[in-house]
């Protein structure tokens, strides 16, 4: 017999997030400067008549799989892992959910460095949330999204891209502290200006490993630090001043990583303040600044990405370029004058199809809310 008073069946978008500025800051307890975006993955999530078998459909991928919810483990790679670990850490956190069939279609460009993953993991905690009534908050529902990712999918994402998803606000960007988890969402005012996305079409496969080197390195500085300031946990507590007073102390390469999350995270500050203060071209300043130590620094930018943004820094009516995301490929987001976005995308894309003999894909974004119900029923 079904239980009427049960939801049955529900319907969730979660978006992508571009980010203005603040890459490689979340995981130094940091700051970041994000939204959502109008591009999203939505669920169709509903009960099965199974006590403990999910069913899991990626419909763009046309590929599907089933597992059982009392024993199942991470598996080599696969979008399947995104989804085990998820149920996987709401479990741990105490969740009790039945079997459920749930489908999956977005139109998140993968490896676009808009965080896809980030949006599949939100939409599944979300809606497994309601669902079942498993009574968790957004807080812990991000986290889980988060933990998905280190404890399944083995990278060790900060929480940018998790809390962007879940907590966007429409025309907002929103200043988080990574360590706090304080954050003020910001109206995003650009006047005559407009972003715009311009996707590589790369992908280098370098993302993942290196991604986990750059957060041990950081780790490694902190450890370097600690000896001379032992009250200081983490990058986020370093001026930059002090940093240089240890310049010596330290191998060249791990002082380069640090001086980029100790910069990056000063700049999240001031670009907040010019942005408030509508000082845009101070912006554009800070973001390429940004790409710059993202590129010599951190090391994490690629030749298709420094060409993109190489090509906007002699045009008066572009403020700011740089990449945006993990790095090795995705996009670049850019500061633009609306009225000169047109010829320069098509200026643009002819260039890079000589330089790289790739196509170009441009995004024009709105800021939206973000996770959020479109649809739940108690029928079947
Ligand atoms: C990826 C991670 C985020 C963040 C960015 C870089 O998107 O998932 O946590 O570290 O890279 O800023």
């Amino acid at each position: 017999m079904k239980d009427n008073h049960k939801k049955q069946s529900i319907i969730i978008q979660s978006p992508a997030r571009i980010n203005i500025i603040g890459e490689h800051t979340d995981y130094n307890d940091g700051f970041v400067l994000p939204a959502a975006i109008d591009k999203n993955m939505v669920i169709r999530l509903k009960r099965n008549e199974t006590p403990h078998i999910a069913k899991v459909t990626a419909t763009n991928l046309n590929e599907s799989f089933t597992f059982d919810l009392k024993s199942f483990s991470r598996i080599n790679a696969g979008w399947q892992n995104y989804i085990m670990g998820v149920v996987h850490e709401l479990q741990k956190l105490g969740g009790k959910m039945s079997g459920f069939d749930a489908e999956f279609e977005g139109n998140i460009p993968i490896g676009g460095g808009m965080s896809s993953s980030a949006a599949l993991e939100c939409s599944l905690a979300y809606s497994l949330n309601v669902l079942f009534e498993l009574g968790f908050n957004k807080a812990q529902l991000i986290k889980a999204s988060q933990l998905a990712e280190h404890n399944f999918v083995g990278i060790k994402c900060g929480i940018m891209d998790q809390f962007a998803s879940m907590m966007g606000k429409k025309d907002r960007v929103m200043l988080l502290d990574c360590r706090s988890l304080a954050y003020s969402y910001y109206p995003l005012e650009l006047g005559d200006y407009q972003l715009l996305l311009l996707n590589s079409n790369v992908s280098h496969t370098l993302a993942s490993s290196e991604y986990n080197t750059r957060r041990a390195e950081c780790e490694e500085g902190v450890g370097f630090l600690k000896k001379v300031f032992p009250e200081m946990t983490n990058l986020r507590d370093v001026s930059p001043e002090q940093l240089v007073s240890l310049k010596e102390k330290m191998p060249e390469q791990i002082f380069r990583r640090c001086r980029h999350v100790v910069s990056e995270n000063q700049r999240v500050l001031a670009a907040t303040k010019a942005l408030s203060e509508g000082k845009l071209d101070i912006l554009g300043q800070l973001i390429y600044q940004s790409h710059f130590s993202l590129q010599t620094d951190y090391e994490v930018s690629c030749p298709e990405l420094d060409y993109l943004v190489q090509q906007t820094q002699d045009k008066d009516y572009i403020l700011g370029s740089r990449m945006m995301g993990g790095g090795f490929g995705g996009c670049t987001i850019n500061i633009i004058k609306k009225s000169r976005t047109k010829e320069f995308v098509a200026k643009i894309s002819e260039a890079y199809q000589q330089q790289f003999g790739i196509d170009l894909t441009p995004y024009n974004i709105s800021i939206e809310d973000g996770t959020g119900e479109i649809f739940s029923t108690n029928k079947n």
